[in-house]
């Protein structure tokens, strides 16, 4: 069992509307009762942050952006700031996601902006890396991982990168159904750890959150939670069911 404390993040992506949201958290409480183990966020779309953080008082779960702007205020229509995410009630963000990266153009270096930001804030930010299945082929998935990590690290104190989550997301894993094996998952972790060790130091790396995320579901959430580099999961699909996602909460090990 990990000595770390784990985080089970819901990431609903561009679904649900507040209405729906509020049904979700109706349906979760209760079926998530006793969650209280592990640090549970809901990542909900922007237009939804005020009705989950109204629905979630006093229950000890966790709101997140699912992206921010690294700046704090200026002329970026459609962008939203990491201060703009603290005054509505968030205090995750996840940031640099395979989807941000493939279909919004987000680089390393804007990874590395928003990170700064985002710690900056205050916020926790979960981290999104991960392979391709031609990097994986190729035997470059050592090579990504290290790449990612290292610029998305860089100009960030080991004091600053303690509330820090890392997401290892094998980008052939997201929305398809195929899951990294538990010991897939635990190899591509080891490497972020030793990338976070090298720059932060084995002290502060030791205490480094770093999460699975790639087709988490009820049936494969025990197997992932049994190895000890895996500490939690960043889920998708299975997210959008209340009864899904709370039995991925209550898994046992
Ligand atoms: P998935 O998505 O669980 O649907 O594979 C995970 C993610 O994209 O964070």
């Amino acid at each position: 069992m990990s000595k770390r404390r784990r985080v089970i993040a819901a990431n609903w992506k561009m679904y649900k509307t507040p209405e729906h949201a509020r049904e979700f958290i109706a349906s979760l409480l209760p079926a998530a009762s006793g969650h209280e183990r592990d640090e549970i966020v809901l990542c909900p779309p922007f237009t939804c942050i005020p009705a989950v953080v109204d629905a979630l008082k006093g229950t000890g779960i966790f709101v997140g952006g699912q992206n921010m702007h690294w700046e704090n205020e200026g002329a970026y229509t459609g962008e939203i700031s990491a201060p703009m995410l603290v005054a509505g009630g968030c205090s995750h963000v996840i940031i640099g996601h395979s989807e941000r990266r493939q279909y919004f153009g987000e680089t390393d270096d804007t990874v590395n902006l928003k990170l700064r930001s985002a710690l900056a804030a205050g916020l926790k930010p979960i981290v999104c890396v991960g392979e391709v299945i031609q990097e994986r082929e190729a035997g470059l998935t050592e090579d990504v991982l290290r790449r990612q990590c290292s610029v998305a690290f860089r100009e960030i104190s080991g004091g600053e990168a303690i509330p820090m989550a890392i997401a290892y997301e094998p980008v052939w894993a997201i929305g398809t159904g195929k899951t990294a094996t538990p010991e897939m998952a635990s190899a591509a972790h080891e490497i972020i750890r030793s990338e976070a060790e090298e720059v932060f130091g084995i002290g502060v790396a030791g205490q480094m959150r770093i999460l699975y995320g790639g087709s988490v579901k009820p049936e494969n959430v025990k197997a992932l939670m049994a190895q000890p580099e895996i500490d939690g999961a960043l889920v998708g699909g299975a997210s959008l069911d209340p009864k899904s996602f709370a039995a991925i909460v209550k898994y046992q090990v």
